[in-house]
């Protein structure tokens, strides 16, 4: 028994270190979109522009204040996209943190 948890727990801490794209910014079309169009174009952005640094960070685990106040006021400027570009990247990240993740709803 002992051994059987550690082997879950051991395999948990695998699955979230190398949570696949889909998880970490989870496609359109398995979310409540406001405007579809819109977060296309943000997921699209957040997927190249915004992985030039770093990988596909993982979206919620961050809040929506966080996401709003500190977050895209900061990876804006690095990223040097345009007030419409961030626009879209946040009605993504909204649609994702909106929608429970799948088996947590
Ligand atoms: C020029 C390089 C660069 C670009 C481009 C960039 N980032 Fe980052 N990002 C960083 C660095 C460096 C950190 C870690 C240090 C920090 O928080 O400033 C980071 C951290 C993050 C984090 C983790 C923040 C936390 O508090 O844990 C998120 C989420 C993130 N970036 C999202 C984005 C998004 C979204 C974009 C596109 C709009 C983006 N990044 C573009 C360099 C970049």
């Amino acid at each position: 028994m002992k051994y059987l948890l550690f082997f879950c727990s051991a395999a948990g801490l695998l699955l979230s270190g190398c949570a696949s794209v889909e998880q970490s910014a989870p496609p359109v079309a398995q979310l409540h979109a406001a405007v579809p169009s819109v977060c296309e174009e943000g997921r699209r952005i957040y997927t190249t522009t915004c992985t030039k640094c770093h990988s596909v960070e993982a979206i919620r685990p961050h809040s929506m204040a966080e996401w709003r106040g500190k977050i895209m006021p900061a990876m804006t400027k690095k990223s040097k996209i345009t007030p419409q570009q961030e626009a879209a990247v946040l009605a993504y990240v909204e649609a994702v943190i909106s929608t429970p993740a799948p088996g947590k709803s």
